[in-house]
């Protein structure tokens, strides 16, 4: 196995692979068969059962994603949220408390917001540039800090290394999504966070033709978390496991060209005068510019923007461009283009979405791997209509 200290376009590629591989082969199989010939007395968590995490193809798979993260361990889940679940249902129990960033997927504020009562947890969203309210909403109860390295859409970057901090100071669990980021623009285990997890749906699987989820930590914190997704059954079957390490094999080249592209389309975008705003932390303009630079080795493949039109130009920005696909979801090679309020975030109350400044006329771009000039040329033509 190749993974300690190397960069992240060789750990991409080496990373959890077996030399020689299974009857030689350079690519790791797909091993589909879900029982396995066994020893006596062999423990209930360790029978290889693909339910149970632990057959050949996820051992692989685990080895790989944990090289990715510079982790001790990691572990696949059916999906991104089935990754958010199983993380909180494995490190929070009836009556504890968790800090929350206030600009969370939709999806995992929907599951707190729906669910913690019945769970007995309580919450509170905190903002992850305001260092100073932190203390305050921290209870006796809180037993986990749960935020995003790049939030979802307004792409705010909190406080990170403080926020490791404050969690280490004060006994909590920190627990960030690093999604947006991936390994390749920061390394949340190594800035202090104790377990991250990914919607491998997105920028790990990179081609938008799997739904996956990864959890990264120490070997006694994902070994808890296997546990609790071994009962509750989010395995990660392995042909999906297979397409997702393959597409690891290339996160850091597609991610650095996306990290280009959202720079470049940006740029653009400021600079055009249909348009109203533009967020993407490379732009000296972004609230939270001068940390992310210290923070992020690249600033991301994802952006958003607002037209002076408001939402009528928004809807017919979706409609006039012809490269970039309108659809939910990111972190793919083609680029996308949405608008949130309608779709990623079309659970929350329309109170909160404004709050947060998901305005019904911001519409999201994740960049693809497309020539530079070729996606510039496609809003450009797209803004002049
Ligand atoms: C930041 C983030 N976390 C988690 C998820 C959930 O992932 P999945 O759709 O794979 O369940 C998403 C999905 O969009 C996401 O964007």
């Amino acid at each position: 196995m190749h993974t300690e200290g190397g960069s992240i376009e060789t750990v991409a590629v080496h990373g959890g692979e077996r030399r020689p591989g299974p009857e030689g082969s350079a690519v790791f199989p797909i091993y589909q068969s879900t029982v396995y010939s066994m020893g006596p007395g062999t423990a209930y968590h360790d029978i290889p059962y693909i339910r149970l995490n632990s057959t050949p193809s996820q051992r692989y798979l685990h080895d790989k994603l944990a090289a990715l993260e510079g982790a001790e361990a990691a572990l696949a889940t059916s999906s991104g949220m089935a990754a958010v679940t199983t993380t909180l249902l494995s490190t929070l129990r009836a009556g504890d408390h968790l800090l929350a960033g206030d600009s969370l997927y939709g999806g995992t504020h929907d599951f707190l917001t729906e669910h913690s009562e019945d769970l007995g947890w309580r919450y509170t969203f905190v903002d992850v540039n305001r260092p100073e309210t932190w203390a305050a909403a921290r209870t006796r109860q809180t037993k986990v800090f749960l935020v995003e390295t790049i939030t979802n859409p307004m792409v705010r970057v909190g406080l990170l290394d403080e926020i490791a901090a404050f969690g280490r100071r004060e006994g909590l669990l920190t627990v960030i999504d690093n999604t947006f980021a991936t390994p390749v623009n920061f390394r949340p285990l190594a800035a202090g966070f104790d377990l991250c997890f990914h919607s491998a749906t997105k920028y790990l699987g990179g081609h938008s033709d799997l739904v996956a989820g990864c959890v990264m930590g120490s070997a006694g914190l994902v070994e808890r978390v296997r546990r609790t997704l071994n009962h509750f059954g989010g395995s990660l079957d392995p042909h999906t496991g297979f397409l997702l390490a393959r597409g690891v094999k290339t996160l850091a080249l597609r991610v650095r060209a996306q990290n280009e592209n959202a720079l470049a389309l940006a740029r653009f975008l400021a600079g055009h005068p249909a348009v109203a705003a533009v967020h993407y932390p490379g732009l000296p303009s972004h609230p939270d510019h001068a940390h992310a630079a210290k923070l992020l080795s690249g600033f991301g493949g994802m952006l958003s923007l607002r037209l002076r039109g408001g939402e009528g130009a928004a809807e017919a920005l979706l409609g006039a461009v012809q490269l970039a696909y309108p659809a939910v979801s990111l972190g793919g090679v083609e680029t996308l283009i949405t608008r949130p309020a309608t779709s990623t975030h079309a659970g929350m109350r329309p109170e909160n979405r404004e709050r947060l400044g998901i305005t019904s006329d911001l519409v999201r771009v994740s960049c693809g791997i497309e020539a530079q000039q070729d996606l510039i040329a496609d809003f450009s033509q797209a803004l002049a209509n």
